[in-house]
């Protein structure tokens, strides 16, 4: 049982299978998401002030994630009726930011037993022991999970980056690129290094590419061409 708390799945592994009560009924996760990418992530608790600036940010954002192709799941170890009614109150009496009225729309995990947060390697201990912390996993449409980030309890997420990581994996997958330090679309891209002396020398004198030394070129992509690719059909 012990070690169930301190599994986690991997970058590259497939995202474990679980069937949960939500807020917005009964979800069989990744199946019900095959068809495009999909955030799962974790909150300490409801009613608790960082989680709730989260909810709204992320609520107040999900159109523009779903139009990146990319569905928006919650979890905390919770129960159905207590998401309820933080999200009534979110939704009632929260103002924060400018943001008010928000509705939260993407279901909300209850995992009492913490089965899932387990399976997913979101308790840490060290930090709470009945408390997930706040765990970011991205899977994409094949199941497969591509990006885990984690933060403290006290630590409230940026969400211009958990967007900004999403679109630069779409990227890399549609174009066959890497993106840079703090890349963002329509900044220069990076292709992957070259796996031979011809190849490298043949680099160097590509004018398509910008090449700071034969491992290291990058070469322009088209902002338009990026969103385009990776907005929804
Ligand atoms: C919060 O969301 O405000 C919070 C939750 C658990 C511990 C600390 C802060």
């Amino acid at each position: 049982m012990e070690e169930h708390v301190f599994s986690m799945p991997r970058i590259g592994e497939k995202a474990p299978e679980f069937k949960a009560t939500t807020t917005q009924g009964e979800i069989n996760f990744p199946s019900d998401y095959k068809d495009g990418w999909v955030i799962l992530f974790s909150h300490p608790a409801d009613f608790t002030p960082v989680c709730t600036s989260e909810f709204m940010t992320f609520a107040t954002l999900e159109s523009k994630f779903n139009d990146a192709n990319c569905k928006l799941v919650g979890l905390s170890v919770d129960g159905l009726y207590s998401h309820i009614a933080w999200l009534r109150t979110i939704k009632e009496k929260i103002e924060y930011k400018g943001m008010k009225n928000v509705e939260v729309n993407f279901p909300l995990i209850e995992d009492i037993t913490m089965e899932v947060a387990k399976k997913y390697g979101m308790m840490m201990p060290g930090e709470s022991s009945t408390k997930a912390v706040r765990a970011v996993f991205f899977v994409d449409p094949k199941g497969i999970i591509r990006a885990i980030i984690y933060y403290p309890l006290s630590l409230g997420r940026n969400f211009d980056e958990l967007y900004r990581a999403l679109i630069a994996m779409q990227t890399a997958d549609a174009f066959s690129i890497a993106t840079p330090a703090d890349w963002r679309p329509g900044d220069d891209v990076i292709i992957s290094p070259a796996g031979s002396c011809g190849t490298a020398k043949e680099r160097m004198t590509d004018t398509e590419l910008d090449c700071k030394d034969w491992f290291f070129c990058t070469k322009k992509l088209d902002k338009d061409l990026v969103m385009k690719k990776i907005q929804k059909k």
